[in-house]
């Protein structure tokens, strides 16, 4: 068997282990935008190349002719590589253009949910002009104002943590009008949780929830991320989430998955990931993604007990249904580290060296030259400890890190008791 991986980040890396372990045992051949040396290491080839670069990717894929492909990036999955590697015959892991507007298109979205009355939906209103906006926005008690397409994780404001007025929300609003719609939404407050699931359109099997953190900076400070790290529970469950909570999750994702197929005629293959909030009105719906999370495939992908090559067949056949998704009973926890200066001004081309120890390691931007590892910019290398307990998990990866030499950081808190506690008080405060 032959696979094909479009991939980015340390996301692609885990992904590519996922492959390589399966028992079908399949040559894989990645594409991506730099030589990732895990992906290399791996892989049986690796070629550098722009991932949307449609016309490379399809030539490449008529020479290798893999059994399928496999989708980690928002941007190819967008513009539409499935469709693209399908018109030669190759199915993908991975959603076709009109169903992955869930993710690239925040008004699709938001008005899917509404026209298929499916809860979970924040009071929210799409414009495409100034008017009706600001009394819109005066409406609300605090906002969110978020542009319509992809922003990898960076375009969207939330008042109070980004913006300190209703006015200065409608000033970014304002900015955001002059390329494309805005989205203004009610200002939630909760807990975040992400939850990704396999889907065929019609059935959705859930991985375990992992809680990300966007935030550069301990405490959950300074600017938006890409995601600084993530953590998952041994029970499946996160420590401030019920099990009535992941149903009511899991339920927002099946009527998402049908009311794309009713309204586009097209199946949803791939990872639909909900990224959600505990409230105190309940389960809401923040935005969907069309792919693994990252950081969140690290906390699913290691400790995925069903063969993941058979999850993706099972997926792009439509028969989800006969298959049943198994993890081990473990927590993982996952922290990146990024070169100083991230995600505003990072240092570049500076060595990283590291022992992992205990901890898995997956690259990300790092180019390899004479044996030495150099960022690149973004996102350097995910840490990944896996345990019985998450004090377990978070030890292992705190360790790792903290061998890591070169002009990094990271964040410390992300697993920790300390930060856990903060989030189950603030969960039950809202509860009250
Ligand atoms: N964890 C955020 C993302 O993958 O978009």
């Amino acid at each position: 068997m032959k696979i094909l991986l479009v991939g980015s980040t340390a996301r692609a890396d885990c992904i590519a282990e996922a492959i390589v372990k399966s028992k079908s045992k399949p040559e894989l051949y990645a594409v991506m935008g730099l030589i990732n040396p895990g992906v290399k290491q791996k892989a049986k080839e690796l070629t550098a190349h722009n991932v949307m670069d449609f016309d490379f990717i399809t030539d490449y894929a008529k020479k290798v002719q893999p059994d399928f492909a496999v989708l980690g990036p928002d941007d190819p999955i967008a513009e539409g590589l499935t469709d693209e590697l399908e018109k030669i015959g190759i199915k993908s892991f991975g959603p076709k253009k009109t169903v992955a507007r869930i993710e690239s298109s925040k008004s699709f979205a938001r008005e899917l949910m509404q026209k298929h009355e499916i809860e979970g939906l924040p009071d929210f209103k799409v414009f495409s002009e100034k008017q009706g906006m600001q009394d819109y926005a005066n409406s609300l008690k605090e906002i969110v104002v978020k542009p319509d397409g992809l922003t990898g994780g960076k375009g969207v404001k939330v008042q109070g943590d980004h913006f300190d007025s209703i006015e200065a929300g409608l000033s970014y609003a304002d900015e955001i009008l002059q390329k494309g719609k805005v989205i203004i939404e009610e200002r939630l407050e909760g807990e975040e949780f992400s939850l990704q699931s396999i889907c065929d359109g019609k059935t959705v099997l859930d991985c375990v929830p992992a809680q990300d953190h966007k935030r550069a900076f301990e405490n959950d400070a300074g600017p938006n991320t890409g995601g600084m790290g993530s953590y998952s529970c041994e029970d499946g469950l996160l420590p401030f989430l019920e099990e009535k909570h992941l149903k009511q999750a899991h339920k927002i994702s099946e009527k998402i998955a049908d009311a794309l197929k009713k309204e586009t005629k097209t199946e949803f293959v791939g990872i639909l990931y909900g990224g959600f909030m505990l409230t105190k009105k309940g389960v809401k719906l923040i935005e969907y993604n069309a792919r693994f999370g990252d950081p969140e495939a690290m906390n699913v992908l290691p400790i995925l007990k069903t063969d993941f090559v058979e999850i993706c067949q099972a997926s792009i056949n439509g028969t989800l249904n006969e298959i049943s998704l198994e993890f081990e009973p473990k927590a993982t926890v996952c922290k990146y580290a990024v070169p100083e200066g991230y995600p505003i001004n990072s240092v570049k081309n500076e060595f990283i060296e590291f022992t992992a120890g205990q901890a898995k390691h997956y690259f990300g931007a790092i180019d390899e030259k004479n044996r030495h590892y150099l960022m690149t910019g973004s996102r350097a290398i995910a840490f990944v400890g896996t345990g019985s307990s998450l004090s377990e998990a978070e030890k292992i990866a705190q360790k790792a890190l903290e061998g890591v030499k070169g002009k990094i950081f990271y964040r410390k808190d992300i697993g920790t008791e300390q930060l856990i506690q903060k989030r189950v008080k603030h969960m039950k405060k809202l509860l009250e």
